[in-house]
């Protein structure tokens, strides 16, 4: 077959994919009430690298907290093998059948780090584990934090989980040699309910204040889509200020001191978030101090935003491996619960560990503290809170 008419197909059927998960997303009005629920099920997805030391701990200190409810029934972990590299490559899968299976009965999800490939790895360069997730479990909603109280940054960032430019990342046309073809997608459904999340939030936290950042002046179709659904949520929150920059200039003055403390919450299209996020991060000492939630109306994942370490594993250091960013993962969860205590305790205590007292340090090697040494110092700082 001709190749244009070859790649007029092929975007055919990505409209009528696309049409088809607007309406799923029509039908899902309802976010889960976990209080109606009879049991909580947490799934442990350690993934690659020190993705399972890490994760493993951070479940200690969950199942340390949440005691009570899981002697009572009201909670349940279970730990889920099988997303790492090499099972996914045997597959050729983002995420196996089976493994996906066994996620889909958990309501909530702690997932540690996963390799993402690409062109020129020895595996398969088959679509992130992560955005795979994201997208199974329509997880829209990727909601990061970044604090630095000392110099008045108190952020929130609400980036788009499931559209833009992630949506058809791993679908694009190569037309011929000479010509390639991404795209990028916005729908009015997928962009009202990040929209209304941020304002939500904005509203409820005290913040009143949201920043809607897009490159509207270029890319016209999509983040004016984007843009334009921001206009209308805005008249529903009279009591939320709100403003709109592009992409650019929005990444330039978050690093001026004079401007970046007057951003609060920031609601931005996938790729944006995902640069502008990893950006905000490197005030507050990094990606790798980072927790971040993916949530969606029926699943939620929490996970640490940095990468497996798969040297550290292979030089045998996996157990010195820093749980701290899993751990801050597992405060959102907490509080995604509606455990606002245990969430608060849980973050004054990593606080205390890891950035007053310090009696265990981390240094990913010999000469620091392990993982589980570092669990036990933040259960015990726990129990003298
Ligand atoms: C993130 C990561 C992922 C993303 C990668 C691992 C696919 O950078 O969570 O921000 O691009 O979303
Ligand atoms: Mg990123």
């Amino acid at each position: 077959m001709d190749r244009i008419e070859a790649a007029k197909e092929h975007f055919g059927k990505l409209i009528e994919e696309q049409f088809a998960r607007i309406e799923k997303m029509k039908e899902e009005k309802e976010f889960i009430d976990y209080d109606s629920l009879d049991k909580v099920i947490i799934g442990v997805v350690g993934g690659d690298g020190i993705g399972p030391y890490i994760t493993s701990q951070a479940q200690r200190v969950l199942e340390f907290l949440l005691d009570d409810e899981a002697k009572a029934g009201k909670v349940e972990f279970r730990t889920i093998d099988g997303l790492t590299i090499e099972n996914r490559a045997q597959h050729n899968k983002a995420i196996p059948d089976d493994v996906l299976a066994e996620i889909k009965k958990c309501h909530i999800i702690l997932k540690g780090p996963t390799t993402t490939p690409r062109a020129g790895d020895p595996w398969p360069n088959i679509e992130s584990a992560n955005v795979a997730m994201r997208k199974e479990l329509d997880l829209f909603a990727n909601v990061r934090p970044v604090k630095v109280p000392e110099e008045g940054i108190d952020w929130m960032f609400y980036r788009e989980n499931t559209e833009g430019a992630y949506a058809l990342g791993s679908k694009g046309v190569h037309v011929n040699d000479d010509l390639a073809i991404d795209f990028t997608v916005t729908t009015q459904e997928g962009s009202h309910r990040i929209i209304k999340s941020a304002f939500e939030y904005a509203k409820k936290s005290g913040k009143n204040k949201v920043t809607v950042v897009t490159k509207a002046n270029v890319v016209k179709a999509t983040d004016g889509k984007f843009l334009d659904v921001a206009k209308e949520i805005a008249k529903d929150y009279p009591g939320v200020e709100w403003d709109d920059w592009y992409i650019d200039i929005m990444t330039a003055k978050l690093i001026d001191p004079k401007r970046r403390t007057n951003f609060k919450v920031m609601v931005l299209p996938n790729l944006y978030g995902d640069i502008l996020t990893d950006e905000a991060a490197e005030f507050q000492g990094g990606v790798g101090t980072a927790g971040s939630a993916n949530i969606g109306k029926r699943y939620a994942m929490f996970e640490a935003i940095h990468g497996s370490a798969p040297r550290m594993v292979e030089e045998g250091r996996g157990k010195y491996a820093d749980p701290s960013s899993i751990m801050r993962a597992a405060v959102m969860l907490l509080e995604h619960m509606g455990k606002i205590d245990k969430a608060e305790a849980l973050s004054s205590a990593l606080d205390k560990c890891g950035v007053y007292e310090k009696k265990y340090v981390i240094t990913g090697r010999e000469d620091g503290a392990t993982g589980a040494e570092y669990a036990e110092y933040v259960m015990e700082t726990l129990e003298k809170l």
